[in-house]
């Protein structure tokens, strides 16, 4: 985990002052940590009958798509809004600025099929949240969710129901 953790790069005040950004893209390039990566975020859902994983648009979908191919599952975009083509299913969920809208095809998903949620970062946890929510607004099942990047101190992990297991690669 300390390769990965290595190339995580900090950015001040990006993309607004006051926000520190994690640049993963060191981390993507870097071959075998990014296959460790991956590794560790699909051990606790091996052997699961993982039918799909949800990756939540943008960065989602990069962690997300090589997970899914690992765990021999689909993958399914849960993209902004307006970027499918209909018909979808949306949620609204608060920014910590603003809303903002996440939406899911809606015959992307069979009914009670086993889906993870994935994302890169968790902050103050309301993006995870509201993909926990579209997916399961389809009568599909959320058996938990991996993020590779936790930030701690904006306490976003209380925004996920507690029994659902929460998997986060780095926590600062
Ligand atoms: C960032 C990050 C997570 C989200 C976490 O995405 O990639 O998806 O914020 O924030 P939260 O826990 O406070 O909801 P962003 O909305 O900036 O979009 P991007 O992934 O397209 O860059
Ligand atoms: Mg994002």
């Amino acid at each position: 985990m300390q390769a990965i953790f290595d190339l995580v790069r900090d950015v001040p005040d990006f993309p607004r002052p006051g926000i520190m950004f994690k640049d993963i893209t060191p981390l993507l390039a870097d071959a075998a940590a990014f296959g460790a990566c991956i590794d560790a975020l699909c051990e606790p859902w091996r052997g699961q009958g993982i039918g799909a994983v949800c990756g939540i648009e943008s960065r989602g979908f990069i962690f997300g798509a090589a997970m899914a191919r690992a765990l021999g599952a689909g993958f399914v975009p849960l993209r902004k809004s307006g970027k499918l083509p209909p018909p979808v299913v949306g949620v609204d969920y608060g920014l910590e600025y603003g809303m903002d809208r996440l939406e899911i095809g809606s015959q992307a998903l069979a009914p009670g099929e086993r889906v993870v949620v994935v994302d890169d970062v968790l902050a103050t946890g309301g993006t995870l949240e509201a993909g926990r929510r579209l997916v399961e607004r389809l009568g599909a099942e959320v058996i938990g969710a991996s993020v590779v990047i936790e930030l701690g101190g904006l306490n976003g992990r209380s925004r996920w129901p507690l029994p659902l297991p929460l998997q986060a690669l780095i926590t600062y």
